[in-house]
C-alpha cells in the first residue's frame, strides 16, 4: 500500500466519533488535549472554569480580535496546524469522517473545525450523500442562480453531518490541460465563467454556515507530477487566466478560505509563495480569510509562515515548530496573531459561533431533485442530425448499450468522490493508476428511466463487451442508444482524449463499439459520461450526441428526460472539445524526471487558454466553447450597444437584444457577449465578457440587457499592464460581439466603441 493510498483508505483512524475507536499508533503521537477532542471530549481535560462566551457583537474582525486577545500562545499554535502530529505512514482520518480537523478550545467556546471535501457533493468518508452532477455540468448550465443551489446542497449536507469547512471550490483552469484527471471538479476553461460559477457555489456553501474554500491556488492544471510541477507563466498571462478566476471567486463570494496547491510557480512552492499568497491574494485582492495548505503541501516552517500560509494541513510537520521559530525571531509574533485572526475571522464571518450545527439526516429526496435539475440544465446536445432527438414515446424498440447503463451512471474519482445515497451500484474497482482512488457507479439506471419514458417499447440492454452482439441488437431495434464513459480521477491524467475504459477488468474499445453499432443502425445516439472533453472518431457515423458529464444521483431519469424531450437541452460547453490532442498547447503532457525534482511546465500560451488558444492559432476544434444545441430554435434580433463608459461611478457597456423562441417547444438559450480589444493589446480576437440564460415558451420573446461593468471583479474591458502592475483600459477601438458560442462564425458584431482619442 502506498502512503497516499493509506491516506485515502483511512486504514488508521484517530477516532470514530460514533464508536470511539482509536488507533494506538496515532494516539501515541497526539497531545492529550487532542486525543480527548478527537474522541468528542473536551480539549481542556482538567477544565474547572466556566467557558468564556464568544463576543456577540461587532464585525467579524472585531470579534476575532476579542477572542485572540484572550488566547495563550499554545492555543494560538493549536489553530494553525492540523490536529495530529506528523504521521510517518501518512494515515490520517478524523472524527465525523473529516479529512482534516482542528480541535476546539472549550474554555474560549471556539468550536472544532472539521474539514471535508465536496466539489460535487459531500466527501465519501463523511457518509452517504447526494451525488451531484460534476461541477463542470453546473458550469455548463451557465446559470449562477442554479449554481448557488448546487453549493447549497453541498453546504446543507455537510452541515447535517457536522462538517464546518468544505474543501470544495476547485477552480483550476484545466483548459490548459483537458486530459487533467480533475476536470470534472472544475468549472471549465474561461476565467470569467469559471470564476462566476465558482463564486456561486461558494456562496451557496457559506450561506449554510460552512466555511467554503477555493482551490488549488494556483496553476494546478495537471495531475501528472502535481507535487513537483513548476508552472512557468508571465504575470500578465496569469492575471488574465487562472488568477482571474480565483480573483472573481474570492471577491464575489467572500469565500473565507483558500487552499494553496502542491505545485510550484516560478520556482517556489505555492504554499510558500509570497507573491501568490500575500502580494496577490491578500494585499491585492483583499482576501480576508485564511490560506490552508493542500494536504501535505507545506514544505517549510519559516518560509511558509512568512510567505502567508495561515494553516498547515492535515498535520503539524512544519507548523508544529512555529512556536520555536517565533521564539528564535525567525517569524514575527504578529504573523502568528494574524494567522489566528484570519481563521477566527472566517469562523465569525460564516457564522460558526452563531449557528451551532445540528447533526441530522440529509434532505436526500429534495437534493436528488436538485441534482436532476442540474443535469437537465447542464447536459449539452452536441449533434442532432435530422431531428433524431427527442425520441418519440411511441418508439417500438430501443437498444440500450454499454457503460453499465442497466444499473448505473459513472462518477469521478479522488477526494471529490461522493458515496451516493443508496450506495454504489457496482463493486469497487481500483484502477492503476491512480490506485488509491476507486471507481464509483452511482445507482441510477438510464435503462429503467428510458423504459419508463416509452412504456410500450421493447427496451433491451447489451453491455457492450461484445460489439458484434451489441450491433446485432442495434440492427433489430428502431433506435440504438450507446452509453460511453470515460472515468477520470484526482492523481492521474488521461492518457488521451479518446475513450479509454479504465473501469472494466477487460477494457471495452468504446470507439469501436460505437462504430459497430452505428454501422448496424442509422439511428444511433451516443450519450457520453465524461469529466470533460473527448474526441469522437465516430462523430460522422452517428445521428445524435449528448454530453451528459458525470450525471449524478438522478442521472438516469435526467438523461431519459433529455432524450425524450421532457427536458430540452440547454447546456453550453464550458470547455472546448479539441479535434485531437495535436491541437493542444502541449500535445504531450510534461512529465517529471522523478518524484522529487521540480520540473518545468511552461504555460507559454499565457492567457490564451481554451478557445483563446484555438483562436490565436487559427485552429478549428471539434466543438467550440459555448456551443450547445436545443430542440427548439432561437433568434437574437436587434442587438444594440449602449456605451456608458464615461460614467465615473459605473462605467459599463450594455448589449440589448431580443431573444425569441422561434421553434415549437419551450427551451432556454444563452446569449453570449464577447469583446475584441484594440489590436495593440495583443489579446485574443474575442473574450467572453457577459451572458444571460433566457427560458422561453414557444413563440415567446424577451428583451434583455447584458451589462458589462468595468468595475466588476472580472475586469472585462481591461488588460493587465505589467508596467503599472494594474488592470488598464487600453486606448483604441473595441468590438462587441453577440452569439451562441465562441466560434467566430456564430458571432455577429453588435457595435464598436473607442477609448481615448
Ligand atoms: C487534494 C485536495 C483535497 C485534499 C483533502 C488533496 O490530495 O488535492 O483537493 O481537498 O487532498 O482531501
Amino acid at each position: 500500500m502506498s502512503l497516499r493510498q493509506g491516506l485515502r483508505s483511512g486504514s488508521v483512524q484517530v477516532c470514530q466519533s460514533s464508536v470511539k475507536k482509536v488507533s494506538a499508533s496515532i494516539l501515541l503521537s497526539l497531545p492529550l488535549a487532542a486525543i480527548l477532542a478527537a474522541c468528542g471530549g473536551s480539549s481542556t481535560p482538567t477544565q474547572t472554569t466556566t467557558p468564556v462566551s464568544p463576543p456577540t457583537s461587532g464585525t467579524a474582525d472585531e470579534r476575532a480580535d476579542a477572542v485572540l486577545a484572550q488566547m495563550t500562545q499554545a492555543q494560538k499554535l493549536q489553530m494553525v496546524a492540523g490536529g495530529v502530529a506528523s504521521d510517518p505512514n501518512l494515515n490520517y482520518a478524523f472524527p465525523r469522517g473529516a479529512g482534516g480537523w482542528i480541535p476546539g478550545i472549550a474554555q474560549l467556546s471556539i468550536p472544532a473545525l472539521y474539514f471535508a471535501d465536496g466539489s460535487v457533493g459531500v466527501a465519501y468518508s463523511v457518509g452517504p450523500a447526494t451525488a451531484l452532477p460534476s461541477s463542470i455540468a453546473s458550469a455548463a448550465g451557465w446559470d449562477t442562480n442554479a449554481a448557488v443551489q448546487y453549493g447549497t446542497v453541498i453546504g446543507t449536507e455537510l452541515s447535517d453531518y457536522g462538517i464546518n469547512v468544505n474543501l470544495g471550490g476547485n477552480t483550476n483552469l484545466i483548459g490548459r490541460e483537458p486530459r487533467d484527471g480533475r476536470t470534472f471538479e472544475t468549472k471549465g476553461e474561461d476565467p470569467i465563467l469559471a470564476g462566476k460559477i465558482a463564486a456561486a457555489h461558494l456562496e451557496g456553501v457559506q450561506a449554510q454556515h460552512v466555511i467554503a474554500d477555493m482551490k488549488h491556488y494556483a496553476y494546478n492544471d495537471q495531475e501528472t507530477g502535481r507535487t513537483t510541477a513548476n508552472a512557468i507563466i508571465d504575470e500578465r498571462g496569469g492575471r488574465e487566466s487562472d488568477l482571474l478566476a480565483f480573483e472573481i471567486g474570492v471577491k464575489d463570494s467572500n469565500v473565507q478560505s483558500v487552499m494553496c496547491s502542491y505545485n510550484l510557480t516560478g520556482g517556489t512552492y505555492n504554499c510558500e509563495n509570497s507573491h501568490l499568497l500575500t502580494d496577490v491574494l491578500k494585499n491585492g485582492w483583499g482576501f480576508s480569510g485564511f490560506v490552508m495548505s493542500d494536504w501535505l503541501a507545506t514544505h517549510s516552517t519559516v518560509n511558509a509562515a512568512n510567505a502567508g500560509l495561515d494553516q498547515e494541513q492535515p498535520d503539524q510537520e512544519y507548523f508544529g515548530s512555529l512556536g520555536t521559530v517565533i521564539q528564535d525571531g525567525l517569524v514575527p509574533q504578529s504573523r502568528l496573531d494574524n494567522m489566528v485572526h484570519r481563521i477566527l475571522r472566517a469562523m465569525f464571518q460564516v457564522g460558526l459561533f452563531d449557528y451551532p450545527q445540528t447533526i441530522q439526516p440529509i434532505p436526500a429526496a429534495a437534493d436528488a431533485a436538485i441534482a436532476q435539475q442540474v443535469e437537465e440544465n447542464g447536459a449539452v446536445l452536441l449533434k442532432n442530425a435530422n431531428g433524431q432527438l427527442p425520441l418519440n414515446a411511441g418508439v417500438q424498440s430501443i437498444a440500450v448499450i454499454g457503460s453499465h447503463a442497466d444499473v448505473a451512471v459513472l462518477s469521478g474519482g479522488g477526494s471529490a468522490q461522493v458515496q451516493p445515497v443508496g450506495g454504489p451500484a457496482l463493486p469497487s474497482v481500483y484502477p492503476c493508476p491512480p490506485c488509491w482512488s476507486q471507481v464509483v457507479w452511482d445507482p441510477s439506471s438510464p435503462l429503467k428511466a428510458i423504459q419508463a419514458m416509452a412504456p410500450g417499447a421493447n427496451v433491451q440492454f447489451a453491455d457492450g463487451s461484445n460489439p458484434t452482439a451489441a450491433a446485432s441488437l442495434a440492427a433489430s431495434s428502431q433506435v440504438a442508444i450507446v452509453f460511453v464513459s470515460q472515468w477520470e480521477s484526482e492523481g492521474m491524467d488521461l492518457p488521451s482524449l479518446n475513450l479509454t475504459d479504465l473501469t472494466d477488468a477487460t477494457p471495452i474499445d468504446q470507439d469501436a463499439l460505437v462504430s459497430a453499432v452505428a454501422a448496424a443502425n442509422p439511428h444511433t445516439i451516443v450519450v457520453i459520461e465524461s469529466g470533460g472533453a473527448v474526441v469522437m472518431p465516430w462523430l460522422g457515423q452517428v445521428s445524435a450526441v449528448l454530453e451528459a458529464w458525470y450525471p449524478g444521483q438522478n442521472g438516469g431519469p435526467a438523461i431519459a428526460d433529455l432524450l425524450f424531450g421532457k427536458a430540452n437541452p440547454s447546456g453550453k460547453l464550458p470547455i472546448t472539445f479539441p479535434a485531437s490532442v495535436a491541437q493542444l498547447p502541449r500535445p504531450t503532457i510534461p512529465t517529471p524526471p522523478d518524484s522529487t525534482t521540480p520540473f518545468a511546465v511552461n504555460y507559454f500560451e499565457g492567457f490564451n487558454v481554451g478557445y483563446k488558444w484555438y483562436d490565436s492559432q487559427g485552429l478549428t476544434p471539434l466543438f467550440p466553447f459555448g456551443f450547445g444545441l436545443s430542440y427548439t430554435t432561437f433568434s437574437l434580433t436587434n442587438p444594440a450597444l449602449v456605451n456608458n463608459l464615461s460614467s465615473t461611478s459605473d462605467p459599463n457597456i450594455q448589449v440589448t437584444v431580443t431573444v425569441a423562441n422561434t421553434g415549437a417547444v419551450a427551451g432556454a438559450e444563452v446569449a453570449q457577449v464577447y469583446l475584441g480589444l484594440p489590436a495593440s493589446t495583443d489579446e485574443p480576437p474575442h473574450r467572453l465578457v457577459g451572458w444571460q440564460k433566457v427560458m422561453l415558451q414557444p413563440g415567446a420573446s424577451q428583451a434583455i440587457t447584458i451589462e458589462v461593468d468595468e468595475n466588476d471583479s472580472s475586469h472585462p474591458l481591461s488588460y493587465w499592464d505589467e508596467t503599472s502592475g494594474a488592470w488598464t483600459l487600453a486606448p483604441g477601438q473595441y468590438t462587441v460581439y453577440l452569439g451562441d458560442s465562441s466560434s467566430a462564425a456564430s458571432l455577429t458584431t453588435v457595435g464598436t466603441f473607442t477609448v481615448g482619442s
